[in-house]
This record gives structure tokens, sequence and C-alpha cells, in this order.
């Protein structure tokens, strides 16, 4: 099992990156500043690029299925991290009835104490204290919730959101960005079969590894394990098609998705001109080989027909 420490410490690593390319102006994002400090570390224009073009993607899917439903939804962050989506869309006007963010204690403590000290932060969530309960290392609001649990402990997983008060016949939109690689997979299995025998209307947007059968997959596994943290759900990162099994065998009616590589293609040209003038890239290899080690994979469950099959990237 991968040491925990190590897997949670992945979060600084993604939110300093998050900071270090909103600071060069790959994207803009007020809040991240608020949730981590400045990277020590200058991080290679690929780095930047791929989050870029993760963030991009992800927010993308994640506006369309609010879109749809007109706001009457649920969005699920798994293992959230510091990220700030709901702040970026609230400050745009994009809302849903409730945005539950889900991870570690260690994490979400922390994630509570810098929105304790980010009047932004807060203030989004309620401007009335009345609306608003806190304790150490949890938070709920009128349509924030912030909730610390072990996903891999599915009984823990149903109780926090059950404190969430979610509607289960609301269409609800679950996200894993870079997380279920560090879940063993039967728990993962577990985790996707109890969302699909609980929710009505589901759609996942899952990011994560893909084709890490080949030297460049054992390099990461090698460089991660080095730093105690191993990988093991990476069985179900062998392939899109095996990303996309996972889905369609625990009661998901259909899954589709991209690798990154053609996910970048598909962004749109003129912000992708922008941004690949912000940084000089000595090599064009490397950014292509991290493209293609990554994917997004989207499955939906949709018995009333409201259009989640029809959600993707074009
Ligand atoms: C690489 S970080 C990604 C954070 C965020 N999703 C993002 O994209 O910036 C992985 C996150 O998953 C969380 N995580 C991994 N395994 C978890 C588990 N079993 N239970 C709860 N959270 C978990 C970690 O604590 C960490 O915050």
């Amino acid at each position: 099992m991968a040491s925990d420490d190590a897997v949670r410490a992945t979060n600084d690593d993604a939110a300093q990156c998050k900071r270090f390319a909103v600071e060069k102006g790959y994207w803009q994002d007020p809040f991240i500043t608020l949730l981590t400090q400045r990277s020590q570390n200058k991080h290679a224009p690929e780095i930047s690029r791929g989050y870029y073009a993760r963030v991009m993607a992800m927010r993308t899917l994640l506006q369309k299925f609010i879109k749809m439903t007109d706001g009457n939804c649920q969005v699920v962050n798994l293992g959230a991290g510091f990220d700030t989506t709901y702040w970026l869309f609230k400050s745009n006007g994009i809302k849903a009835k409730s945005f539950v963010e889900m991870d570690f204690p260690t994490v979400t403590s922390k994630k509570c104490f810098f929105i304790r000290k980010g009047e932004a932060l807060l203030n989004a969530i309620a401007s009335d204290e009345e609306d608003i309960q806190i304790s150490k290392s949890e938070i709920h609001g009128q349509d924030y919730h912030l909730v610390s649990a072990n996903l891999r402990d599915i009984k823990e997983v149903e109780r926090k959101l059950h404190d969430c008060h979610l509607d289960k016949s609301l269409p609800t939109v679950f996200i894993a960005e870079c997380v279920l690689v560090y879940i063993d997979s039967d728990k993962t299995k577990v985790l996707l079969n109890w969302i699909t025998e609980n929710f009505t209307s589901a759609l996942f947007l899952n990011y994560e590894q893909v084709n890490m059968q080949d030297k460049f997959g054992e390099v990461m596994i090698e460089n991660l394990k080095q730093r105690d943290c191993s990988l093991p759900g990476v069985s179900a990162c062998a392939s899109l098609q095996a990303q996309k099994i996972r889905f369609t065998d625990t009661g998901w009616e259909a899954a589709d998705g991209m690798e990154m590589t053609n996910i970048y293609k598909s962004l749109p040209h003129a912000d992708v001109h922008r941004v690949e003038k912000l940084e000089f890239m000595d090599e064009r290899e490397l950014l292509d080989q991290l493209f293609s080690h990554y994917c997004i994979v989207w499955a939906w469950k949709d018995p009333n027909n409201i259009g989640l099959g029809s959600i993707d990237l074009t």
C-alpha cells in the first residue's frame, strides 16, 4: 500500500504546480494563492502546459454538466485536495445546488485553515456566520461542503456524504483528478459500484495516467516508489480501454475518453496559441510523452435521458 503521507503530499505538489502556472499566466485563478504558498522550485514549461490542458478540459466538461442540468445538480470532488473550482465557478455565476469536496482529514484540515484565513474563500461560502458550520477538518455551508474521509472506506464515504444532505435523485457529477491510481483497484471498484447503486443519474470525470505499461510508465512508477508512493491502482491505467472498462464493469451505462494528446488538440486554438508563447520549450518530445500518458475518461448513468451521454470535449 502507498504510504498515505506520501499520497497526501501529492496534493502539495499539485497545488504548487498550479500556482506556478497561474503566476506564469497560463490561466486565471485568484483563489489558488490563498490556498498554497509560492513554490521554491521552478517548474518545467511541459509541466505547466500539462496542468493547463488538464484544468481547461476538466472545467469544460464540468461546466457542460452544470449547464445541461441548469444548476439543478450536485458536484462531488473525490480527493479534491486544494482544488479551487467551487470558488472560480461561483465567482463566474456557475452554481450547483451542492458542491462537496472530500479528502483525507490531514488535507481537509489544512484546507479548513486556509479557508478561515482567506476572507474571499470564506465569504463565498457564507457571508453570515449562522449559515456555516466549521470544525477542525470539515465545513458545511449552504452550497459547499468539505468533508474528511478515506475513499477506501465506503462506509465512511457514505456517512460523510449523508452529512452533506445530498439528494440521490438529483444529477450528480463525481470528479477524481489523479486520485484513483493511489487506491487499490478493488476498493475503487467498490466506490464506483456504490455510486451507480445509489445515485439515479450520475457522471464521472476521471483524469489519470494511461498507457502505463511502457518504459515511461515504468520510470514514473519507480520515481514515485523512491518517494515511498506506490500506485496500487495502476492496473486500470494500462490503456484507455482499461480505463473505460472499469466503469462499465461497475454499473455505469457507458464510458468514453481521450488521451491528453488529443485533448490538447481540441482546446480553443487561440488560447493554446497564447499559452504556447508564454515560455520557451526546448524539446516538444517530453510534452508529447507526458500527454500520451494521461487521459480523461467520462462515464455516465442516465436512465432519464437528460443527455449525460452527449457531454464531451468537441
Ligand atoms: C495528486 S493529489 C490531486 C488533488 C486534486 N484532485 C487536484 O487535482 O489538484 C491526490 C489527492 O487524492 C487524495 N487521496 C488519495 N487517496 C485518498 C484516499 N484513500 N482517501 C481520501 N483522499 C485520497 C490525496 O490526499 C490528495 O489530496
